[in-house]
């Protein structure tokens, strides 16, 4: 569907180039609102009204609104609409359903987003590629929660243009005071959001007032109707105007004598001669060739999928972005960006995820969260994580530079997405603020005795023993009798122990998931220096989640990471109970307490599983120094 989208933009591009920019021919909108604000029947009233079914359509639609129409027997509009929610429940249209449209005056392209809470994030995939929104309330109900969430999203993700109509206009009797009170609310709260002049229009999509046409229902109101109104409404397209941006998809390379790098126009305009900039590598050289499946072309605009050639041989990957030389994007491995959280599990802090941005992927981190946004009064509040559908301000750390662009001057680049590590789902968006340059005064400073200088000289290889565990399986004690096996084989070898180190370096930290997220990363990051020093590292953490494990492994090479589960039913543990905590927790006097009220991810494919109920720990112990030496880490 998004491809029909830039085909259309591509026609609109044509429009601007050719100085026709008055006429703009198309315009992109989407429809939000609660469940029951009837956004259904709205849109199928501006098709009803301005003609746009079929006789053939107009018959079923009479019949079904017999059957199981909602309007008592008559015309259901909504049901025109309704008809591809059994696709979506078919998985066909995915997240948006998309409609296209077109009166004499201009084409439109339709997003129509679900109503109900948990489909933020549909509204913000919709929002991405819109100019305007249409927020529906209920004259009843007025201006909700949701409805202020909905404009806040809106405004956040780039719209400029936002239309409140007030529905079910009928069920208030047409009354003025009603709207008027809903119009002032809005237009106050449009002014926290910083968006300017908020058209306002009382409809009644079920009667027809003031869908298409006026309707006698509200003479009091003088301003246009919301078809007429979205006909003539002046949006800029930012696209075609931005500078170049072309993110590689893919290089194509069919033999040796053809080097082509396909991808999307993501804004502006390319032409053979251009000078351009490979990013992040900054490599300048000529666009050579602009061709597509019909041939070589003498230009290619935003949202054309087309394969450049450049003059030069430079090294390009999939995620660079290719710019003109003398206007390229930012280039940060930090930045403050707003997020839009949309999965049920809450974003935390330090936790790695990956980033999409363009058609680059990199690990992520959000370093802080600034403040969340209270959606309601846009008040900025403190936040240790965030939860479904909450917005906020953060501060995030890339594993790597990536070009882009703030979001408020090209959407193309400056919008990414975070996705989990384990899941694969997408769980936020985020639009990108401005680069921090903290960090770009920071460079690395290469040193000359390195890791293998260390290692060579204590005869051993450095490696991460992981021990991951419920409190009392077992790990403390496994983990120290190994050491002693290793010193006395003459190995250099360090323990971090979780109740030790959290006298020290993380003694500002607690057992909330996020301090335990925290908790891992600076222990990982200790355990990366100490195989850098060349020691033998043995950590003995709870760590209870998967994905901060998965980041201490990425910390260091292949194969210089075991990951050891220590493991023994929570009823064991319990009752070894070695430091008394269990009772505590049981009792309540301990909160967030490890397999009591607080989660424990064993390991999928640990590299050693050791049963701390059904061996002894001299023998678990023999049995990580085997597996160690099996895998050639020992000498000897
Ligand atoms: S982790 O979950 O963040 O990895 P860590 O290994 O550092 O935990 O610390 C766990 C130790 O802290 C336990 O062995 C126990 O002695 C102590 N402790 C105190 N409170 C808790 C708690 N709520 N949950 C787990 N361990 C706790």
């Amino acid at each position: 569907m998004a491809d029909d989208g830039r085909t259309f933009d591509a026609a609109a591009t044509e429009a601007v180039l050719s100085g026709k920019a008055a006429q703009r021919d198309l315009l992109r909108f989407l429809t939000c609102g609660s469940v029951d604000d009837g956004k259904s029947t709205l849109i199928g009233r501006i098709l009803y009204d301005s003609k746009l079914i079929f006789e053939d359509q107009l018959k079923s639609l009479e019949r079904d609104s017999k059957a199981r129409g909602r309007a008592g027997g008559a015309l259901d509009l909504s049901l025109l609409v309704d008809g591809l929610q059994a696709e979506r429940e078919q998985g066909i249209t995915i997240d948006v359903a998309w409609r296209y449209f077109t009166t004499d005056r201009r084409k439109f392209i339709v997003a129509d987003t679900p109503g109900h809470e948990q489909y933020t994030r549909n509204m913000a995939t919709g929002a991405s590629n819109a100019e305007l929104a249409v927020l529906l309330v209920d004259a009843r109900k007025g201006v909700l929660v949701q409805t202020r969430r909905h404009a806040t999203i809106a405004r956040l993700m780039g719209l400029r243009h936002v239309v409140l109509a007030v529905n079910k206009m009928d069920l208030v009797d047409y009354d003025h005071a009603t709207f008027e009170s809903i119009r002032a609310d809005f237009v106050d709260f449009a002014a926290r959001i910083d968006l300017p002049e908020p058209v306002c229009i009382p409809v009644s999509a079920l009667m027809g007032d003031n869908v298409v046409n006026r309707g006698d229902g509200m003479p009091w109101y003088d301003g246009p109707a919301l078809l007429p109104f979205l006909e003539e409404v002046d949006v800029v397209q930012d696209s075609v105007t931005a500078p170049f941006r072309f993110p590689v998809q893919w290089v194509n390379r069919p033999n040796l004598d053809f080097r082509g790098y396909c991808g999307t126009v993501a804004s502006g305009v390319v032409r053979p001669g251009d000078r351009i900039v490979v990013n992040p590598s900054g490599r300048p050289t000529t666009v050579a060739r602009v061709v597509d499946f019909s041939g070589d072309r003498d230009r290619a605009v935003a949202g054309e999928a087309v394969t450049l050639t450049l003059a030069d041989e430079v090294d390009i990957a999939r995620g660079d972005v290719i710019s003109p030389a003398d206007a390229r994007p930012e280039m940060a491995d930090q930045v403050a960006a707003h997020i839009v959280w949309m999965a049920e599990e809450p974003l935390l802090p330090e936790r790695s995820y990956l980033m999409k941005i363009g058609h680059a992927t990199v690990p992520a981190q959000v370093t802080e969260i600034k403040h969340r946004l209270d959606v309601n009064t846009q008040n900025k509040l403190a936040a240790k994580q965030l939860d479904l559908n909450e917005v906020a301000f953060c501060n995030l750390a890339m594993a790597r530079p990536v070009p882009f662009d703030p979001y408020e001057d090209n959407r193309a680049t400056g919008g990414f997405i975070l996705i989990d590590r384990t899941t694969n789902h997408t769980v936020g968006c985020g639009m990108i603020a401005f680069g921090l340059r903290r960090a770009a005064n920071i460079h690395w400073q290469a040193l000359e005795v390195d890791k293998a200088a260390r290692a060579h000289q204590k005869h051993q290889r450095p490696c991460v023993l992981w021990f991951t565990g419920l409190s009392g399986a077992g790990k403390s004690t496994v983990a120290n009798l190994v050491e002693k096996r290793l010193l006395a084989m003459g190995h250099h070898s360090y323990i971090l122990d979780g109740d030790n180190v959290r006298h020290g370096l993380n003694r500002d930290l607690g057992f909330t998931p996020e301090a335990r997220v925290e908790n891992i990363r600076r222990v990982a990051e200790v355990a990366r220096l100490f195989v850098d020093a060349g020691l033998i590292v043995l950590v003995s953490f709870i760590s209870p989640y998967r994905a901060e494990r998965r980041l201490a492994r990425e910390k260091v090479e292949d194969g210089e990471f075991l990951e050891v589960f220590v493991d023994a039913p929570l009823e064991v543990c319990e009752q070894r109970d070695p430091k008394g905590l269990y009772k505590k927790a049981r009792a309540g006097q301990l909160k967030n307490f490890t397999g009591i009220d607080s989660e424990y991810e064993p390991p999928e494919a640990p590299e050693l599983h050791l049963r701390t109920d059904r061996a002894s720990p001299d023998e678990l112990a023999d049995e990580v120094v085997q597996a160690l030496r099996a895998r050639g880490l020992l000498k000897g």
